[in-house]
């Protein structure tokens, strides 16, 4: 199971990246105004300097010819960028066409270009210049999912709860997806997304899901319980009284 943040703030990025379990970013057009970013590529750049994993960039229009400009523009910002469409018509349409076109990841103006040691990473593989890869969002349905495979996505991210808040079971949806890639042979990956609790995780990772996209707070959630903290005082009290002796 893989752990990613489902954000554009930073500090939280920088947070969760510097434990060591952070595998990816997801952001959304939602998380960008809510952050009030101004230069989205300047911020996924610092985004890719920080984690240095894949980031999921998602497109703002829905016509299908835009899509395809948008997303082909992301993919020369970083390596690491995997573009974000909805799971439309208009959606499948660029996801056919951007999964089968090359960009190079010039990553122009990046604050951290020169001497970059992810860019070098991808240069020395000769994936600089690669067919982007597309995250499928906003499924609700596995045949949505099966769908985007079908049309070139690498990701397919069912939104769990928001499935949950109009009365329906998510992680059932999770389960469908994860066992028709299994019998299918599909290498395509889950992204659990809109998780809402702890619990949520937990139960996308036994359905089969490869990766939870989790928020800050939740992610923060995962680490704690009161015994852990209460066995870790009494450990330290311990530690400093036996010092003293
Ligand atoms: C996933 O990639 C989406 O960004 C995200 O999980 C959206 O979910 P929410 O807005 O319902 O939390």
């Amino acid at each position: 199971m893989e752990f990613y943040l489902d954000t554009a703030y930073l500090h939280e990025i920088q947070e969760i990246a510097s434990w060591g379990v952070l595998r990816g970013v997801t952001t959304n057009p939602t998380h960008v105004a809510k952050a009030g970013i101004r230069n989205l590529r300047a911020h996924i750049q610092e985004i890719c300097w920080t984690v240095d994993a894949p980031i999921s960039v998602e497109v703002v229009t829905i016509d299908a010819d835009e899509m395809v400009t948008q997303g082909l523009n992301f993919a020369t910002w970083s390596p690491h960028i995997v573009v974000k469409l909805p799971t439309v018509p208009a959606g499948l349409k660029a996801m056919t066409r951007i999964t089968r076109t090359t960009a190079t990841a010039s990553c122009e103006d990046c604050a951290h270009f020169e001497g970059c040691p992810i860019r070098a990473r991808f240069a020395s593989h000769n994936e600089l210049t690669r067919t982007p890869e597309v995250n499928a969002t906003l499924i609700f349905t596995a045949n949505q999912a099966m769908l985007a495979l079908a049309a070139g996505a690498s990701y397919v991210s069912p939104f769990v709860g928001r499935l949950d808040a109009i009365g329906e079971d998510g992680i059932p949806l999770i389960a469908d997806i994860a066992q028709i890639l299994r019998v299918q042979q599909d290498t395509g990956k889950i992204i659990a997304a809109a998780l809402r609790h702890p619990i949520h995780v937990t139960a996308v990772a036994k359905a089969g899901a490869h990766i939870a996209t989790i928020s800050y707070d939740i992610l923060r959630q995962l680490i704690q319980h009161p015994l852990t903290d209460q066995g870790l005082s009494s450990f330290m009290a311990d530690y400093e009284r036996s010092r003293k002796q």
